[in-house]
């Protein structure tokens, strides 16, 4: 409890262990490492850094963990065996603080199918195990597995004689994610009313897994019925639909501090580099739309949304995102984006234009939008290039037409504007860019060679904006230039005729026929 009267939720990050169960998502020793201490910088209570039967490389893993971060409690998870216990002994032996979490099924389909095991043996392993636990460990944590579907009163009876045997954490799993939140909100209330020293004298722990897509909110349901601890991982991975996210947990105990009458130690400010590391090194990518860490958890698409964002942050916006080590909003602009919002967002890039150039590149901005889904940064940032570049436009693009097919040379008609007239030629090449500068040259009458063209794409999708650099040697000079356009072929062309502008500007060129 703090000062302010919240209670303190301690936040148990099971990232490198039940995180790690994900399918596609092992990890090296290394890789924990790595993650680990970037959990340190999390600043979560205890990382639960393995399962330390499963390997000897896993053994390895928790040793290297229990060297490298001192801050947290390492914890190592075990069956109820003594051998278990051993290995895990071994594999925490370097842990300045360190806790053993032995857990053993208690529902009845697991009990009948999976251990074959009555009541009555179950509470005796139990009980057995955590004793012989805590012959090693201070600090040993246990949970009845699949607890949400453990008959009410057998769980009274499991988790009072774990308590007897030693345990200083219960932890209480969804292990299937089979559980409502008001109908796990009261399974905690009930087990708290019946064993009133549960979190307070003795940690009360909830474990949440997603099938449903409610391990957050049952887990936030935990909290407000008494439990002051929760089990979670970076990015909500784990086993099948994974297990509640650490970060949608922690932001959710933060932004309704007023409602929950929490809090928890995390530092904010990591969670985002946390999410990118753990994603980088799993390869399991976040949903874009996924709460705090998605890619468009703080994009906003909509005119009237930017707008109001813009008046005032919080109008749209519960979190400010610089809190959880982003830089700010990713306003991703579209074809719904207003004038201000755009002036506003160019405005933070740098950019302040004069009120005709601003017209002029917010023409080209909704066309652009028309094209592609969404406008980026990067897309602006070539919009303003284009609109506020110096060079006279002496010839203009007025349209291009290729024909290009498998085996045959494509076939260009390129059509330029110049002083009111329209000029036109067709021509061939050995592809379609050389067939549209061959034409151009026709055109324009001016003997050019082409020293160098590059293409890029200048933000991300199929739909993305492309860039073509090119230098252009004229009239014994080296004139450079760059272009975009969602299409590679017009862009190729545009920055082709900036040149082309570039050189013109200071040296007449010979007449063209008009058509
Ligand atoms: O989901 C589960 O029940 C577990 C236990 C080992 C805590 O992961
Ligand atoms: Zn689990």
């Amino acid at each position: 409890m703090t000062s302010s009267g919240r209670r303190k939720i301690y936040i148990f990050d099971t990232t490198l262990r039940d995180g790690e169960q994900c399918p596609g998502a092992t990890l090296t020793p290394s890789e924990k490492l790595e993650i680990a201490k970037q959990l340190e910088r999390l600043n979560v209570d205890i990382i639960e850094a393995g399962f330390p039967v499963a390997s000897p490389g896993e053994v390895k893993a928790v040793q290297d963990i229990s060297k490298a971060v001192k801050r947290p409690v390492i914890c190592a998870l075990s069956r109820m065996m003594p051998k278990d216990i051993d290995i895990a002994r071994e594999a925490l032996k370097f842990a300045v603080k360190k806790r053993l979490h032995v857990f053993l099924a208690t529902s009845r389909i697991h009990r009948e199918y999976k251990l074959k095991k009555g009541k009555r043996e179950i509470l005796k392993l139990a009980v057995q195990n955590i004793k012989y636990g805590r012959r090693f460990f201070k600090d040993v944590e246990f949970s009845p597995e699949d607890s949400a579907r453990t008959e009410r009163e057998f769980l009274v009876d499991v988790v009072k004689a774990g308590i007897d045997a030693g345990a200083t954490t219960v932890n209480i799993p969804d292990t299937v994610g089979y559980a409502m939140p008001d109908e796990f909100g009261d399974l905690i209330a009930f087990l708290v009313n019946r064993n009133p020293g549960l979190g307070t004298k003795i940690n009360l722990s909830v474990h949440c897994h997603n099938d449903l897509g409610l391990a957050v909110a049952n887990s936030l349901e935990a909290v407000r019925n008494g439990a002051n601890q929760v089990e979670c991982t970076v990015n909500g991975i784990g086993e099948r639909a994974g297990n509640a996210s650490l970060e949608e947990i922690v932001m959710a105990i933060d932004t309704r501090r007023d409602f929950l009458k929490a809090h928890t130690d995390i530092c904010l400010r990591e969670i985002t580099k946390s999410s990118r590391l753990v994603s980088h090194l799993t390869g399991l990518v976040v949903q874009p739309n996924k709460a705090i860490v998605g890619h468009n958890a703080f994009a906003h698409e909509s005119g009237i949304h930017q707008d109001g964002i813009l008046k005032k942050r919080q109008t749209y916006e519960i979190i400010d995102p610089r809190r959880i080590g982003l830089s700010g909003s990713d306003m991703v602009m579209g074809k719904h984006s207003g004038r201000h919002a755009f002036r506003e967002r160019l405005k933070k890039l740098g950019y302040v234009l004069k009120p005709t150039e601003l017209d002029q590149a917010f023409k080209r901005f909704k066309e652009l939008a028309d094209q592609k889904k969404y406008v980026f940064d990067g897309d602006l940032e070539a919009i303003v290039d284009d609109t506020i570049s110096k060079v006279p436009e002496i010839w203009q693009l007025a349209h291009l037409k290729v024909t290009s097919e498998t085996g045959a040379r494509p076939k260009v008609v390129v059509a330029l504007h110049r002083q009111g007239k329209t000029y036109e030629q067709m021509s061939e090449g050995d592809g379609p860019v050389d067939a549209c500068y061959k034409a151009i040259e026709k055109i324009t009458g001016i003997k050019t060679s082409l020293t160098q063209y590059a293409i890029r794409s200048v933000t991300v999708g199929k739909d993305a904006l492309g860039e073509v650099h090119i230098k252009l040697a004229i009239h014994n000079r080296e004139v450079s230039a760059r272009a975009t356009s969602t299409d590679v072929i017009e862009a190729s062309v545009k920055a082709y005729l900036f040149a082309l502008n570039k050189a013109c500007a200071t040296q007449e060129t010979k007449s063209a026929s008009p058509i």
